[in-house]
């Protein structure tokens, strides 16, 4: 069984972006989990003074993404690029240089946001920081939830039918990069 780690970058009780991962966690293929992560508020403002000592919430996010097979980064988009709260966790993460947890490991993109670009932006944003991290980023599909409020029941229930079947070819899709990079690392 795969193991994913779900990270939404949005602390907001009724965010679009936390109701997509939760969508995402009962549209898996049969091979794979999604565990949320739901502890993005306690990360600290980074400070590299503390990076040889880590604050225990880093340790936390550190552990839970090395020990995933993959990680699936939903992301809203403020003022035109990532939230502050995710790339401080994507920045804490990554350090002290020489230990980055995000060194190899695979993910996935998605984004909902009440605009009609639906957080391109800012995933373009993301996929630039990961160059540098070393991530195997998943190309495609891409999944830009656009004009959220339109595709969320009052509940937080994804009702749109194209993105359910959209964030599930991700998530397909997904999976299926880690067999490939499985097999490479067994030849
Ligand atoms: C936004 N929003 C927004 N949307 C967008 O598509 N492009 C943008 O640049 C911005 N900028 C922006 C800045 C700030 C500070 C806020 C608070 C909001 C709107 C955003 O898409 C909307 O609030 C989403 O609902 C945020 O995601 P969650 O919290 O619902 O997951």
């Amino acid at each position: 069984m795969y193991k994913i780690l779900g990270i939404a970058g949005s602390l907001r009780e009724g965010s679009f972006n936390r109701a997509a991962l939760r969508a995402a966690q009962s549209l898996m293929p049969q091979n794979a989990q999604l565990e949320i992560y739901e502890s993005l508020g306690e990360i600290p403002p980074f400070n590299q003074d503390k990076e040889t000592s880590l604050p225990k919430p880093v340790k936390e996010l550190k552990k839970a993404i090395k020990e995933a097979d993959a990680i699936l980064l939903v992301t809203p988009e403020y003022n035109y690029s990532v939230p502050g709260v995710l790339k401080n966790a994507i920045d804490w993460a990554s350090r002290p240089y020489g230990e980055n947890a995000w060194e190899n490991k695979v993910v996935a993109l998605m984004g909902a946001s009440s605009n009609m670009l639906g957080t391109g932006r800012a995933q373009y944003h993301l996929r630039q920081m990961f160059v540098f991290l070393n991530i195997h980023t998943l190309n495609r599909p891409e999944v830009m939830i656009a004009n959220a409020q339109d595709k969320f029941d009052e509940n937080g229930q994804l009702k749109d039918q194209y993105t359910i079947d959209k964030i599930r070819l991700l998530l397909e899709s997904l999976v299926e990069k880690i067999e490939k990079l499985d097999k490479l690392k067994n030849l």
